[in-house]
């Protein structure tokens, strides 16, 4: 997988930056091809001739060549590359990578690199443990850059916590695992519907629901880092992507939802259903505000918002893929099954509000997906990313069997 790839590693000023030279040596081993940029502290612990010999490239660290005053163009660099891996990454080039401020070769590479970025963090256990650190560590993960967690042992100050950089053996298959991924979907178009629906009841008012859809943009994530085009049609969440794979369409009522599932449907490979639809909604919203009345109740005539999912599950191709999801209270594996078979499903992914960590607005799930055919796997609590490439897993050896 990493035969014939382009890997810019950035190292900067840490102790563990010796554990670098594994990392190339390893890398370019399984064929890869390696740029150093070092940052001026980097060699401080490391010297530039033991990483351009397993590299068999000069080492980048000035903007410009002190023999000759060539320019490093760091733009070119960061279109040369198929990834960066900054390891060590300390926590001064990760607040600097996090702010944008670009004062040497590592951090103005990095802001030209249009390649997916790796950051693998090497410090004390206070600073990692620090509030800026972990802001700064949050920002890059918003940006979409991939954090590989530093493992907890003993570190250079012979405390023991969390902080010491993952092994290179590990780092390096971090990488292998993402060139892996995104062949999965390669030449795909999944659509996704994600977060709920708002349906009017006046100018100022809505009946909506606790979906923050967070699923769901974690699986267009997913699908586009394995290689597919996403179309991502979500109702109102205060959420960001990040892929330039993924489309997003805005919608905010059911009805909107179902007019652009079926413009995007007959288009895609797969769709997979995340958005937690109203079934309802006002047959008459108000067209001024609604006044509160003296005395009596307000009732609200509610009629039914079309079923997306069995909509298109009715005009799928058998080249095409539907995954639904449930969230259930009770009975969950029935209702799931029913739900699959009603709305002509593929597979369907169930989560159940009795577990802890699982369903609206949390960080974590825990899903259980059954197929077709009645095949059930159960999985774990996980975090949304990772219930995502389970997900995405599944799609992809379905879609790739039937080739
Ligand atoms: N779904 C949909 N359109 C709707 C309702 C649901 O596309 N109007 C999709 C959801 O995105 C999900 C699946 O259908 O993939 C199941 O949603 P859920 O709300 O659990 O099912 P309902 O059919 O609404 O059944 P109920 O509310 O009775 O549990």
């Amino acid at each position: 997988m990493l035969k014939g790839k382009h890997i810019i590693l950035g190292i900067t000023g840490s102790i563990a930056a010796y554990k670098a030279a594994y990392i190339i040596r390893g890398l370019v081993k399984k064929g890869a091809e390696v740029q150093v940029v070092i940052t001026p502290s980097g060699k401080e612990f490391i010297t530039p001739i033991t990483l351009s010999a397993l590299s068999s490239n000069p080492v980048i660290s000035d903007f410009f060549s002190n023999r000759d005053g060539t320019w490093h163009s760091h733009v070119d660099l960061g279109l040369w590359a198929d990834a960066m891996l900054v390891a060590p990454a300390t926590a001064s080039t990760i607040g600097k990578m996090a702010n944008g401020i670009a004062d040497n070769m590592l951090v103005t590479t990095y802001l030209s690199c249009k390649a997916p970025v790796f950051v693998a963090p090497a410090m004390d256990l206070d600073m990692f443990a620090h509030p800026t650190t972990q802001q700064n560590l949050e920002r890059l993960r918003s940006f979409g850059n991939q954090i590989i967690e530093p493992a907890t042992g003993e570190l250079a100050s012979h405390l023991v916590g969390k902080g010491r950089m993952e092994e290179p053996d590990k780092i390096i298959a971090v990488l292998e695992d993402f060139f892996e991924r995104g062949t999965l979907l390669k030449g795909r178009k999944v659509l996704i519907t994600a977060g709920p629906t708002y349906e009017k009841i006046d100018p100022v008012r809505f009946i909506g629901n606790y979906s923050s859809g967070k699923m769901g943009f974690a699986l267009a994530e997913a699908c586009a880092v394995s290689g597919a085009e996403v179309a991502l049609v979500t109702g109102p969440v205060s959420l960001q992507i990040h892929h330039p794979n993924i489309r997003r369409v805005d919608v905010e009522s059911a009805a909107e939802m179902h007019q652009a599932c079926q413009e995007i449907f007959p288009t895609v490979d797969a769709a997979i259903l995340c958005a937690a639809v109203a079934d309802y909604r006002l047959d008459n919203p108000a067209k001024e505000k609604i006044k509160r009345e003296k005395s009596g109740d307000l009732l609200l005539h509610l009629i039914p918002n079309p079923d997306i999912a069995a909509s298109l599950g009715k005009v799928k191709k058998d080249n095409q893929v539907l995954v639904g999801f449930a969230l259930e209270t009770n009975d969950e594996f029935q209702h799931a099954a029913e739900k699959m078979e009603r709305k002509n499903l593929d597979f369907i992914v169930l989560n159940s509000l009795r577990d802890t960590g699982a369903g609206f607005r949390c960080n974590t799930n825990k899903v259980s997906i059954l197929m077709k055919n009645g095949e059930r796997t159960d999985y774990p609590l996980k975090s949304k990313q990772e219930v995502a490439d389970d997900i995405v897993k599944q799609l992809g050896s379905i879609l790739n069997a039937r080739i």
